[in-house]
């Protein structure tokens, strides 16, 4: 049960992820070949951006059942990391373009934590016990 949950959180995370390059490809479109060509680009990444924060939102309620039914508590431990760096990214996110000096980097930041996010995944699976 353990497992499972956590291995769908990082099927969902993957999930999350994909916003980036469908966003990018959509701006390829325009730029090419003109904004009434790109209608289903703009159809696809307007979905994902939808969903995007329901599903942060259940990835953070997924890893708090898995870290409760894995430990009874949030020990200082990568799986706590990989949450907390999550749950990050949702404040930067709603908050960012609330908070003046955050409203141009708040994008730059998210998908920095994003980066980190992935490194944080690939220790916690490979490596759950470092500290
Ligand atoms: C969204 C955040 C999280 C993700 C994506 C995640 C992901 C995973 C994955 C994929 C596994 C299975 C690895 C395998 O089969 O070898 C796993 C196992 C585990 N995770 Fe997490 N995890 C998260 C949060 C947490 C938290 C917050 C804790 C505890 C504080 C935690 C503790 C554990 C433990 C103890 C195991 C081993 C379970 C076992 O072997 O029976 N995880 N996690
Ligand atoms: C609770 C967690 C999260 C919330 C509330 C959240 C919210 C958001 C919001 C509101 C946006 C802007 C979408 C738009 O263009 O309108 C965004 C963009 C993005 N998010 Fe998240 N997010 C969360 C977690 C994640 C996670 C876990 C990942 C990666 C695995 C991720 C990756 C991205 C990326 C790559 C972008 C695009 C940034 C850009 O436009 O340059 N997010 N997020």
């Amino acid at each position: 049960m353990v497992s499972t949950l956590g291995w769908i959180n990082v099927v969902l995370i993957v999930l999350m992820a994909s916003i980036y390059p469908v966003k990018l490809s959509y701006l390829r479109k325009i730029k090419v070949q003109g904004r009434q060509h790109a209608e289903i680009h703009g159809k696809i990444y307007n979905i994902i951006r939808k969903t995007h924060p329901i599903l942060g939102s259940l990835i953070v309620l997924i890893g708090l059942y898995h870290g409760w039914i894995a430990f009874g508590r949030f020990p200082l431990h990568t799986g706590t990391l990989v949450l907390g760096t999550i749950i990050l990214m949702g404040l930067v996110a709603l908050l960012g373009p609330k908070i003046k000096g955050l409203r141009k980097s708040w994008r730059s930041i998210h998908r920095g934590l994003g980066f980190l996010l992935f490194l944080l995944v690939i220790i916690h699976i490979y490596w759950r016990n470092l500290i």
